[in-house]
Parts: structure tokens; C-alpha cells; sequence
């Protein structure tokens, strides 16, 4: 049977897929800026010129010129339709494709999922009903008064308290209406060996975890004394998928795009303490290290994050790897070590706010200073052995760097941390890097004669001169961004390229776009054009030259505006000219007049 895709459930794999990590099972990727290169999969080739932008979610070829989404990267690879790209895909995903649209298969399970978050809701307001009641709830108020949480705090949060009972929750969902399998299903009860039902979560207090939208999705439940596990989680449900979420988010999320910052911590009680003292801008990860699709959530938000992860080694090594994911999707990183190894609930209740806002503004470091003192830890900086290996960690970090000013700043820390000329570390960026410097040069659109990743000759013609690059460089940040999209159609039309394939990208984007979002990864998928397909990934691909995209395109929309002047100019002067060969006419006189127009126009323009 054919299996037919949703769009929508083409775009939660993309979504919930890393490329970087899919790819990784095929070819050995190695980072350069904000992308990853490796040697072409698809073609022989000794010098890498494969290269995935984990930003756009695709990769492009510069030696062959294929280029597509993940799913067209498995399609490719394993040669397989859409469809079964896309299922293979979904499954290490997590994703359920229906197998037709709305089967009754689907119907059912969007009323399993309506019945499971009908229990959670429910079971919420149960545990907190027990917190409050003054009898069931007495031992659990008195831990949470030791550890100077207010009633604001248990409100905002919603915390409750499970009953040290076996079947207290399944007496009460079971009078509402649902049965054991249901609450299995959500995760609230577990199943013995005799096949009975029993409250999962028993005498501990409980945390109820929401998902963005503020729904009750699971909860975490905290023993109130030496007893472990410390914390026990819901399991994986249909509703819960525990490495997509961060708790807090739903009440941090409008400050933290208030204050465009999000703060990372660890844990349920280092949320709660943020809250109560003023910081709301929290969310945890709850125990795990980070993940991309935490880091796509928060990027809704803001795109940066400040991580205040416990100074423990766990913590250190977890931050670690979070700062990795943050940095490649493009978020500005801060990391803040607390002192004497305290956590942000222990911190705040000792100190306050205010020491904490104090504490940031003075100790967070930035992600590379971040990173050179954690090198410098690991390492013996008295010796030159130890100098050199500091170095060398920090090599890959520092090649990243766009802004050559940041660049030159961060050389000049680690010198004077490390006593060193700050000549000998560019001379170590320039040996070890040089290769892939070739890649930055040729995606920064400096293709010069001796970089080894040269266009082929028929595209470099097409893009000659500042008109055409004009061109190419507009349809680039059309396709990036609606905003630009518009404004373009709207003051140039979507004729202005006469390049052809640019024409064609043009009314193929304001087709798609039409039906679907704005995910660049969207785009190279929809076409059945290969040729299309790799223009579209190939222009992704083109470093933008700069920060202020408003002032590119508006300084390319005016080369696009003068060329057209420039040519009408020149065509009414060959005109004239032959005209005046025969001689004067009405005619010329128009013409002479528009021409003294269009020179005052391109006066105008280049002022
Ligand atoms: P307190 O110890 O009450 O201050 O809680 P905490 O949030 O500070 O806990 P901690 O720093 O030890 O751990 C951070 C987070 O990791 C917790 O909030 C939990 O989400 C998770 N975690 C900690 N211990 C366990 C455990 O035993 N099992 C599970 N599943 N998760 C845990
Ligand atoms: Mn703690």
C-alpha cells in the first residue's frame, strides 16, 4: 500500500530531525562556522565540498550540486520514494503516520490523546487539592515551608501532593469516567505482575509539567525525605516526550521574549526559586543535557539564553553540551557558575535576587570565555606542552567566529591568559584551518581562481557582476524571510531576475508559500525539479554579507533599479544617435526629455 504523508507530518519529522545527526550515520562531518563539511557521499572526491546547514536543515554538494532536505537526503542514500524516506525518518522520531488522512486508526488516536490530557488535568487538580487539604496534605506543606517556598509559588506552579496510597488517583479517575487501560495509557498508573493497577506516583510531591500551550502533559514527583529515586518522571505517553520540552516555559515564555534572554537551570525547585524572587525568564531541563528540540522551542523566544547549570562536574560536562546545541542554532550563550557549588534555588534562598542579578552582570561569561577557562582547567598552562593543547581545544572555536573584530578581541584574551604572542595563535588558526577557510571563502562568495571549490563555469558567468549578484543576493533573503519576500514583490515584482533558474525559483516560492510555512527546508523539498531542488539549497547556502539585511536589500533592490535605468538610458541613446543620423524628430525630442528624466533618476538613486 501507498502510504500517503501529510504535509503537517512531513513538517513535525523535519522539525523533530536533526540533519546533522542523521547524516552523521553517513558521511564524517566536520563543524566549519555555522555549518558542517564532509567528504560528498554522492560523488569521488578527496577534498570535502559536502556541506549541511543544521540553521536551515539542509545540505548542499559544491562539487556536485546535489542538495535537498533530510528527507531528500535519505531518499538519495537509500534510495527511497518520499514517502518511505519520511516513514523511516518518523519512526526514529517518534512520529506516528497515519495511514491514511483521518482513518478511523487517527480518529481514535486523537481521542486517546483528548483522554489523556482530560486525566492529567484532572489528576492535577487532585494532587493539589491533597497539598491543600489541611490533613492529607500536612507533611508536604511543612516540607515546602522548610524550604521557604510561598503559596504563590505552590499556586503559580500548580504543585500538589500524591497520597501515600496505592490506589488513591485510580479511585478518583476511575469515578470520572475513565478505566485502568486509560490511565496506563497516560502514564498514571502502572500495571503489576498479576495484572492489578496501581498509582504510579505515591507519597511524593508533585510537580505538574505543561507544555508551551499551558496544557498538563506529565509530572515529576519529589520523596520529601533521603528516600530514591529522588525525583520519579512520567514515562513517555503520547501527550509527553520529555527531551521537546522544558519545564516552566509556558509561565516563562512572554518574559523571556520580554527580556530576550532565557535562563537554563536544572531542576523543578531551581524554576520555582527564580520565579519567587522575581526571575521569570527561567526553565529547566530537567536532569538531562539539552537537546535541539529544546533549543528550537526557546529559540521561538529569544536567542539568548544564559545556562546555570550546578558547578558539579555532571553539571559542568552537562552545560557543556548544551552550550554546543545552543551555539549551533545560532543562540548567544552566557554561562554562570554560582559559587561554593551552590544550585540557583540554594543560591537564592542564601543570598536574593538582587545578589543574583549582581552575580550575573559580574561573573556570567560569554561561551568562549567560557570555553577558555574550561581548557585552561584541563590543561597545565606553565608549561609550553600546556599552552599549545589549550590552543589547540580553542582552534575550532575561534575559526567559528564570524565578526573578525570578535575574533581579534577572543585571540587577545586567551594571549594574555595563556602569556603567549597573539601572532602565534593566528599562525596556528591559519596551519590547521586553511582548508576549511576555502570553504568560508567560497560561501562568503569570494570565489577566487586558487580556492579548490570553484562553481562550475556556467553558473559563475550568470553571476558577473554587481547586477547579478544583486540579484542572486535578493532572491537569497527572499526565500530566507516572508518579510523580505513581500516587500520585494511588492517594489520589484517577481520578474526582476533575468537570470532564468532565479525567475523560476521565484514563482516557484510564491506558489509553495502559498500552502505552507517558511521553513527554507520546506522549499527544497516541495519541488520535483532536481535542478531547482540544488539552486534553491545552493543559494541557502550563500553567506549573507552582513548584519543589517533591511540595508542589503535595500542597497540591492537600488543596483536592481539603477541597472534598469542605466539600460533604458543606453537603449535611447543608440536611438537618438540614429535617429540624428536621419533626422530630428517629435520623437527625439521625448526621447531626449525622458532621457534627462532617467539621468536625474540615477543622480537621485546613487545619492
Ligand atoms: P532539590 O534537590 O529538591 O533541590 O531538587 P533539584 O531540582 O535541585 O534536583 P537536582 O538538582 O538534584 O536535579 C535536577 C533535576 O534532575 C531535577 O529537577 C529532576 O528533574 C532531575 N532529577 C534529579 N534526580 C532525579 C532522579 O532520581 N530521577 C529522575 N528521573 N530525575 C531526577
Ligand atoms: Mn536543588
Amino acid at each position: 500500500m501507498k502510504k500517503y504523508v501529510p504535509p503537517e507530518i512531513v513538517e513535525e519529522i523535519r522539525i523533530k530531525t536533526d540533519i546533522v545527526e542523521i547524516i552523521s550515520a553517513y558521511v564524517s562531518l566536520k563543524r566549519q562556522g555555522k555549518n558542517y563539511v564532509g567528504l560528498c557521499p554522492f560523488h569521488l572526491e578527496d577534498t570535502p565540498s559536502f556541506t549541511v546547514s543544521p540553521d536551515k536543515q539542509i545540505f548542499y554538494c559544491f562539487g556536485c550540486q546535489k542538495g535537498g532536505s533530510v528527507i531528500n537526503f535519505i531518499m538519495e542514500q537509500e534510495n527511497l520514494t518520499l514517502p518511505e524516506a519520511a516513514e523511516r525518518l518518523a519512526e526514529k522520531a517518534g512520529i506516528v503516520i497515519p495511514a491514511a488522512p483521518q482513518t478511523e486508526i487517527e480518529v481514535q488516536r486523537q481521542s486517546e490523546k483528548r483522554r489523556i490530557y482530560d486525566m492529567h488535568e484532572l489528576a492535577a487538580d487532585f494532587f493539589h487539592a491533597n497539598l491543600l487539604d489541611s490533613h492529607i496534605g500536612k507533611v508536604a506543606r511543612a516540607y515546602l515551608d522548610k524550604r521557604e517556598m510561598t503559596r504563590d509559588m505552590i499556586e503559580d506552579f500548580h504543585l500538589g501532593f500524591a497520597p501515600d496510597s496505592w490506589d488513591s488517583l485510580k479511585n478518583y479517575l476511575l469515578t470520572q469516567g475513565f478505566t485502568e487501560q486509560d490511565m496506563e495509557k497516560a502514564g498514571l498508573v502502572n500495571k503489576s505482575q498479576k495484572g492489578t493497577y496501581y498509582d504510579r506516583f505515591r507519597n511524593r510531591l508533585m510537580f505538574p509539567i505543561w507544555d508551551f500551550r499551558g496544557k498538563v502533559i506529565a509530572f515529576g514527583g519529589r520523596v520529601m525525605g533521603n528516600e530514591l529515586p529522588k525525583y520519579l518522571n512520567s514515562s513517555e505517553t503520547l501527550i509527553f516526550h520529555k527531551s521537546q520540552n522544558l519545564y516552566g516555559i509556558n509561565l516563562a515564555a512572554s518574559h523571556i521574549r520580554r527580556c530576550d534572554e532565557a535562563i537554563i537551570v536544572e531542576g523543578y525547585m531551581d524554576v520555582i526559586a527564580a520565579h519567587q524572587f522575581g526571575i521569570n525568564n527561567a526553565v529547566a531541563s530537567l536532569g538531562t543535557s539539552l537537546t535541539p528540540d529544546q533549543g528550537r522551542l526557546l529559540k521561538r523566544y529569544s536567542s539568548n539564553v544564559l545556562i546555570s547549570y550546578d558547578a558539579d562536574t555532571a553539571g559542568a560536562k552537562a552545560a557543556s553540551r548544551g552550550l554546543d546545541i545552543l551555539d549551533n542554532l545560532g543562540f548567544r550563550v552566557r554561562v554562570l557558575t554560582l559559587p561554593n557549588g551552590l544550585d540557583p534555588d540554594e543560591f537564592l534562598h542564601r543570598y536574593n535576587g538582587k545578589a543574583w542579578t549582581q552575580l550575573v552582570q559580574n561573573q556570567a561569561k560569554s561561551f568562549l570565555e567560557y570555553r577558555l577557562l574550561t581548557a585552561v582547567s584541563k590543561h597545565n598552562i606553565k608549561t609550553i606542552e600546556g599552552k599549545a593543547d589549550v590552543v589547540n581545544d580553542l582552534l575550532p572555536d575561534i575559526s567559528r567566529i564570524k565578526s573578525q573584530v570578535e575574533k581579534d578581541q577572543y585571540v587577545k584574551m586567551i594571549a594574555r591568559h595563556l602569556e603567549i604572542p597573539e601572532e602565534s595563535i593566528y599562525a596556528d588558526l591559519r596551519r590547521k584551518t586553511g582548508y576549511f577557510q576555502n570553504v568560508d571563502n567560497f560561501n562568503r562568495g569570494k570565489h577566487t581562481n586558487n580556492t579548490r571549490f570553484q562553481m562550475n563555469e556556467a553558473k559563475k558567468e550568470n553571476y558577473k557582476d554587481a547586477y547579478h549578484i544583486a540579484q542572486k543576493s535578493i532572491c537569497r533573503l527572499m526565500i530566507e524571510d516572508r518579510e523580505n519576500f513581500d516587500r520585494v514583490e511588492k517594489t520589484l515584482g517577481l520578474d526582476f531576475p533575468d537570470i532564468p533558474v532565479l525567475k523560476d525559483i521565484m514563482q516557484f516560492v510564491k506558489k509553495i508559500y502559498a500552502d505552507f510555512d517558511w521553513a527554507p527546508s520546506t522549499l527544497v523539498e516541495r519541488t520535483d525539479s532536481i535542478e531547482l531542488r540544488q539552486s534553491i539549497a545552493e543559494l541557502l547556502l550563500e553567506e549573507v554579507p552582513g548584519e543589517d539585511r533591511e540595508k542589503l536589500l535595500r542597497d540591492y533592490i537600488k543596483t536592481i533599479n539603477l541597472h534598469k535605468l542605466k539600460k533604458r538610458i543606453e537603449e535611447i541613446q543608440t536611438i537618438i544617435h540614429d535617429q540624428e543620423k536621419k533626422n530630428l524628430t517629435n520623437e527625439t525630442i521625448t526621447l531626449l526629455q525622458e532621457y534627462t528624466r532617467l539621468q536625474q533618476k540615477v543622480q537621485q538613486l546613487k545619492n
